[in-house]
């Protein structure tokens, strides 16, 4: 039997909204790589989602009796709606890759939020671009490369991935498949050791400028676009500004867990000012207290006192830092990164709030 009917595909299936219903159910888990698995997810009511090539989910996953929040970028393509992936790299002592690698199982329930951020080729269109990755930076990469695949749209586009090892490059057979159809898609990998590997005929090493001058010798009149290790990326910019490259035109991200924002890392205490106010903040769990004024964010504070704590964008974009505020009073300017449902809970994002009085926070 044939059913017929006069509804459309945006009326059969919705956008996945995540203030209506934030679960995500994971479907399949594959290995990509030894150390990098990818997780699909899908809503659990039959839901499109909406998001640009380069968008990122922040989770919320039950770790430890914890909720732990962490921002992923997407790596499939909105082309394909019905299901996102993300790719993730078991990283040595991390809390949430381990977990993801060790736990999540097919079936399990998460939350997320989103999608979010702007490092999109969408908004930086160019004609020529370079998608420039290290280790699981790639994933933003695959996510454009997968969408202009499936649209048609044959871009020049030079994809250059630096790996530890020729078996640690993410996405390979796929990239070449979609290389062998595209005549304007050229791939280079460039692995820093060999390993077990003998037969090897890319490039070796890791970034210098070198070698960026022979995988890209064109670099100049490219889009860029950047995804890896904080290092990878310094690395990278600091060619780029030295050889006159127009930095309007490059684009990074990285959701480095490690690495402290550029300007907390550079921040200073200032000096005293008698007509600022100052402010105790006291974080419960870890029993340590540390002195806030009110123009420097919980998070910056907490770092200049020593303290690690969860952050990724420091601007109130990615959710990584949200914690709950048992006591006090802040204000909070977000870019989007928590919902008002979760700051009428009591939520805040410490890198984008300051005291207003003392502050108590649960961590
Ligand atoms: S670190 Fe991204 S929202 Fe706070």
């Amino acid at each position: 039997m044939v059913v017929r009917h006069n509804l459309t595909l945006a009326e059969l299936y919705p956008h996945w909204n995540c203030d209506e219903d934030d679960r995500l159910i994971c479907r399949a888990i594959y290995s990509e790589t030894q150390d990098i698995k990818t997780f699909a997810f899908t809503p659990a009511e039959p839901r499109q989602f909406n998001f640009a090539p380069g968008q990122f989910l922040t989770f919320e996953f039950p770790i430890d009796g914890e909720t732990v929040n962490r921002s992923y970028t997407i790596s499939s393509t909105p082309t394909r709606p019905f299901s996102i992936t993300i790719t993730v790299k078991r990283s040595p002592g991390g809390v949430v890759s381990n977990w993801l690698h060790d736990h999540l199982q097919v079936g399990d329930v998460v939350r997320a939020v989103g999608p979010l951020g702007e490092f999109s080729t969408w908004a930086h269109p160019a004609e020529k671009r370079l998608f420039l990755s290290g280790g699981v930076g790639a994933t933003p990469m695959m996510s454009y490369v997968r969408r202009d695949f499936d649209m048609g749209e044959d871009f020049d586009t030079l994809y250059v991935h630096f790996a530890r090892t020729p078996k640690d490059i993410v996405f390979r057979r796929e990239l070449e498949s979609m290389a062998i159809r595209r005549m304007n898609l050229k791939i280079a990998y460039v692995a820093e050791q060999m390993e077990n590997e003998r037969f090897w005929s890319g490039l070796r090493g890791r970034f210098s400028p070198h070698l960026f001058a022979t995988v890209a010798e064109d670099f100049l009149e490219r889009e860029i676009f950047c995804c890896g290790p904080a290092p990878f990326m310094a690395a990278v910019r600091g060619h780029l500004a030295a050889s006159g490259f127009d930095m309007r035109r490059y684009h990074e991200e990285s959701f480095d867990f490690d690495a402290l924002p550029q300007a907390e890392q550079e921040a200073a205490p200032p000096p005293p000012d008698a007509t600022v106010r100052s402010f105790e903040i006291t974080f419960a769990k870890s029993n340590r207290t540390v002195e806030c004024d009110e123009n420097t964010s919980i998070l910056a504070a907490a770092r200049l006192a020593g303290m690690r704590l969860p952050a990724s964008c420091a601007k109130g974009l990615c959710g990584t830092c949200k914690s709950r505020k048992l006591e006090g009073t802040v204000e909070m300017n977000h870019a989007g990164g928590i919902r008002q449902r979760e700051v009428d809970a009591g939520m805040i994002l410490l890198c984008c709030s300051t005291p207003r009085s003392d502050i108590v926070i649960d961590r």
